[in-house]
């Protein structure tokens, strides 16, 4: 919860948000993808206890993140391998929903710069890249400037081919998630979505673009019957409010855990933090419409 300063500072800067996001939505930058910044891994990796050092030995392996641990910056690195340590912890890995042509579809709504596209697409593909994977991701606020000078959208398209390196396809979209035209999806993923208006602002969205309800209602209804929502969440509460929300809607609760992980440098801020998994059930099983 943000102090009462804290939300009166945030919400002085709305009017100027959204100027400053339809200015750059009208302009649409780009200069095409960036090399990806990269750091050696190996004087943070000193400073952990040694195991942690083999558990993050053992995801790289089990999840083959060399391309990403010889392209990635330590947050960057760090981001991805929280992620997969709770998607393992689901423990869906082995009975994760596939299309019958037997490919995996998957999209993440509000990716953001999609720097964890590898670690999402290896969890799809499972142990050894077992399954085949289509992961798309869409963001609407793709063409904020990063101090490099390239766009978010450009870092994202970027670790979209990272992602796609032997073989998958991943892609990257500047889109309104509630508004994209999808086949029936296997996997949709929402990585921390905005639930309440300080979140937003903070990061610089603006507020008129806040519709959580409906992108939830749209990351539902891009699922195929049997298909799995993902959501993570920032803390317990905004959870709860998760599961309040996507009570009336066609989905059932499969799986929740902590994502609370020693193996970031920002380990105190991911104490809170919640996944869950719920199963997109048949509308006829259900009776009522939803
Ligand atoms: C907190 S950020 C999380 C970014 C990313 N998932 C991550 O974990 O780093 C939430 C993102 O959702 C995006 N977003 C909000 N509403 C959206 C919508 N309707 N369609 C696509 N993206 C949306 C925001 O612009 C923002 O980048």
């Amino acid at each position: 919860m943000p102090r009462p300063w804290e939300g009166g500072l945030a919400l002085l800067r709305a009017p100027a948000l959204e100027v400053s996001f339809a200015l750059r939505s009208a302009l649409r930058w780009s200069r095409g993808n960036p090399a990806l910044p990269h750091e050696p891994k190996e004087p943070w990796l000193a400073t952990l206890p040694p195991e942690h050092q083999q558990a993050i030995a053992d995801l790289v392996v089990r999840h083959r993140l060399e391309p990403l641990a010889a392209a990635s910056t330590v947050a960057t690195f760090g981001s991805c391998l929280q992620r997969l340590e709770a998607l393992d912890r689901l423990g869906l890995t082995t009975d994760l929903p596939v299309g019958i042509d037997g490919v995996v579809r998957a999209a993440d709504f509000g990716c953001g710069d999609f720097h964890y596209a590898i670690a999402l697409q290896r969890w799809l593909a499972g142990c050894g890249g077992a399954r085949r994977v289509v992961l798309r991701g869409f963001e609407l606020d793709g063409h904020g400037l990063y101090r490099d000078g390239h766009s978010r959208a450009d870092h994202a398209r970027a670790h979209a081919a990272l992602a796609a390196v032997d073989g998958g396809m991943v892609r990257f979209d500047v889109a309104c998630a509630c508004a994209v035209k999808l086949p029936e999806q296997d996997v949709v993923t929402m990585f921390f979505p905005f639930l309440g208006p300080f979140a937003c602002l903070r990061w610089g969205l603006p507020l008129s673009r806040l519709r959580p309800r409906r992108l939830l209602r749209a990351a539902v209804a891009a699922l195929r019957p049997g298909g799995l929502l993902v959501v993570a969440n920032q803390t317990a509460a905004e959870h709860a409010r998760l599961c309040r929300w996507l009570r009336p809607l066609p989905v059932a609760p499969l799986a929740r855990v902590s994502m609370a992980s020693e193996l970031v440098p920002w380990a105190e801020r991911t104490t809170g933090q919640v996944l869950s998994a719920w199963r997109r059930q048949d509308l006829r099983s259900c009776g009522d419409g939803g």
